[in-house]
């Protein structure tokens, strides 16, 4: 159950604040400049460690105290962090076993962040210690609103291969299977001469002279991701010990970070707060967004949720830090709270002056306030605070995108059938089609409880448990519709073949026998009998029961089935262009009884969504539309649009780049 940073009052508005990069008559200036700017939440303290905790037990809060009241005389509420994310410089000295090792077997050194094995009990001791410093000192403090655990766990250091962590697994190991009996089953170790007869004998899988157990890999995953969760969970105690009734979160990075299952940490977490940052070259970047925003929402159960960090323009760490465009970070802060966020927060509030981030922008530019990053930031602060009567509703969807990161890890994994196959893109082209259709998705676990869905689609979801395999059926049996692609349903949590013909788990319910796969070769396409182009996949399919939608007209299965439907479910067998995934899943959508928010697909390069306050029966709602295009263009609606205040009767006009955010009439 979500708990919201306590005393906030409206949508959260704010940013990562980092006080001890500058002299205090700055300090000043900020809290003058942010209530200026409307903020009313601060993430404090993010990377503080050294100046917390200067030396090896001696704490130093005085200049925190400082801050935290200063924040508290201008009325701004703090999101505290644990500052456990860079250990000092003394700290790694000190513990010099507790620094991460790569794949390689180097060590990871001092001097940057993350530097860190998550299974170092002295990291961890001194992780503990920090934060329950911090929670004893500020527990009862007035501005103290929510805990920020740490930062971006295992952004840096998400597998490390030293010697702990090497005990740490075999310790997970034994946990998870109990005797070498079953972990010998499990990864086949029957193959290539690789039974274990001791524990000892089982390592991280290091570099090896060619492929390591894929069961092993796969492991390596869940257990890694487990670790940074152990991490998690203890500075929670510690914090919760001293302030039971403040939240605690940290922030995720989703959609795009692959490292951590999330759908098994978003239940430890009072609040889903997560970063988003486009990729500047990605001319859908606002796709993207869109799909980080899905995934958080549903980690969040359906609950409002956090943008912990966005940029106002451009970051530091890609190859050519483009800066956004007059209206382009409106757009995109915007976009996230149309997708169910309740607070949009920025990296970072003040832009450094020196390290590494220098050139990542900020509320407050080094060109100061005479800029268009400025203006823009306090124009922001005032939209939120005009459309704060959305805080608390939810976001209508009637399609559940199945999302699952083992299912990602697994089919990701070496000696596959093609390297080429990325999970996350084939993901992406299911969730864009239905953005440019206008039909929001949630994201779901493959066993999630999917009774409120018309319309679940499984991208590439190549391994899957025989429980959620049931569950897929059972959702088709009550009457759902399902799409399945290619490479799903191969093997079980194992990693071990479904045998019989592919996708072993689904062959019944989608009335197919794939008898063999054909992956193309890299920059091939096959051509459809109904005008589609494939790439990447290609399958020898029999239909077993299922109707014959398209066929393969060339490519080395010319003649066979390449998409067929059963009932009210669907294969698609290869990777069908964007425009061709767009048609089937237009078909497959009114098939379902799914129907654009709209009424029709919206205008090209227009977001369109819809909130809905589940407190008054769903009657109230607000249509959020955005204007992602050069192009105007104008939607159906009608009601009230909070931004201007101007009356929408019929027919709502949105010019290039424009935001509108309609409260519906006479829902
Ligand atoms: C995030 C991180 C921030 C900052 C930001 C830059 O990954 O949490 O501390 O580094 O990226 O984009």
């Amino acid at each position: 159950m979500t708990r919201w940073p306590e005393g906030v009052g409206g949508l959260c508005y704010g940013g990562d604040y980092n006080p001890e990069q500058w002299p205090r008559d700055v300090w000043l200036q900020d809290v003058r400049l942010m209530r200026e700017a409307g903020v009313n939440l601060v993430t404090v303290g993010v990377f503080s460690w050294a100046w917390l905790e200067p030396e090896d037990g001696r704490f130093e809060f005085d200049w925190l105290d400082d801050v935290l009241d200063l924040l508290h005389g201008h009325g701004i509420r703090v999101d505290l962090a644990t500052a456990t994310a860079a250990p000092p410089p003394w700290f790694s000295r000190r513990h010099p076993e507790s620094l991460p090792v790569d794949f390689q077997g180097r060590t990871l050194w001092p001097g940057s962040r993350q530097t860190f094995c998550p299974s170092s009990a002295a990291y961890r001791a001194g992780a503990v210690r920090l934060a329950e410093s911090l929670a004893k000192r500020y527990a009862g403090h007035p501005a103290l609103a929510m805990w920020h655990a740490h930062n971006e766990y295992g952004c840096h250091n998400g597998h490390c291969f030293c010697d702990a962590s090497a005990e740490a697994f075999r310790a997970w190991l034994r946990r998870r299977y109990g005797d070498l009996d079953a972990l010998n089953q499990a990864w086949g170790t029957a193959f290539w001469s690789q039974r274990y007869g001791d524990w000892d004998e089982v390592d991280p899988p290091r570099p090896a002279p060619t492929f390591v157990n894929p069961t092993k890999q796969l492991d390596w995953w869940r257990f890694s991701s487990n670790e940074l969760l152990e991490c998690f969970r203890a500075e929670r105690e510690a914090l919760a010990r001293h302030t039971p009734s403040i939240p605690i979160t940290t922030n995720l990075m989703a959609a795009r970070f692959k490292t951590l299952d999330y759908w098994s940490w978003a239940p430890e977490l009072d609040l889903i707060a997560n970063d988003h940052y486009l990729i500047g070259e990605d001319p859908d970047g606002h796709i993207d967004l869109a799909l980080a925003g899905d995934l958080c929402r549903s980690l969040a159960g359906g609950q409002p949720w956090l943008l912990m960090e966005h940029s106002t323009s451009a970051v530091n760490w890609q190859p050519r830090n483009l800066a956004k465009l007059p209206g382009q970070m409106r757009r995109n802060s915007l976009a996230h709270v149309a997708r169910g966020a309740d607070g949009v927060l920025f990296f970072q509030w003040r832009q450094s002056r020196a390290g590494s981030e220098k050139f990542h922008s900020a509320m407050v530019p080094h060109a100061g306030t005479r800029t268009k990053v400025w203006r823009e930031v306090v124009s922001l602060g005032g939209e939120l605070r005009r459309i704060a009567e959305v805080k608390g509703s939810r976001v209508d969807a009637e399609v559940a995108l199945l999302w699952d990161w083992e299912a990602w890890w697994a089919v990701e994994l070496d000696s596959h059938p093609s390297a080429d196959l990325s999970y996350l893109e084939l993901v992406r082209d299911h969730h864009a089609a239905l953005w440019r259709r206008g039909v929001t998705a949630d994201l779901a676990h493959p066993s999630a409880d999917l009774e409120r869905y018309r319309l679940v689609l499984a991208p590439s979801l190549y391994l899957v448990s025989d429980a959620a395999a049931a569950n897929l059926r059972g959702f088709v049996e009550a009457g759902g519709s399902l799409l399945v692609q290619f490479f799903s349903g191969i093997v079980d949590q194992h990693d071990q073949v479904r045998l019989g013909g592919y996708p072993g788990a689904f062959r019944e319910l989608l009335g197919i026998r794939v008898e063999e796969l054909f992956p193309l070769p890299a920059g091939g396409r096959v051509r459809l009998d109904d005008g589609s182009t494939g790439s990447l996949w290609s399958e020898l399919v029999h239909a077993d029961g299922a109707e014959v939608l398209a066929r393969y007209a060339d490519g080395p299965v010319a003649g066979g089935p390449a998409v067929t439907r059963n009932g009210s479910a669907w294969y698609v067998s290869t990777r069908l262009a964007p425009a061709d995934l767009g048609r089937l899943l237009a078909r497959v959508c009114d098939h379902a009884g799914v129907a654009p928010v709209c009424g029709s697909a919206p205008p090209p390069g227009v977001e369109a969504v819809r909130r809905r306050d589940p407190g008054q029966g769903g009657r109230a709602s607000w249509l959020f539309a955005i204007n992602h295009g050069d192009e105007p263009a104008a939607l159906e609606a009608s009601g009230l649009e909070l931004l201007t205040g101007a009356e929408v009767a019929g027919r709502l006009a949105l010019p290039a780049g424009a935001v509108a955010i309609v409260r519906e009439d006479g829902a």
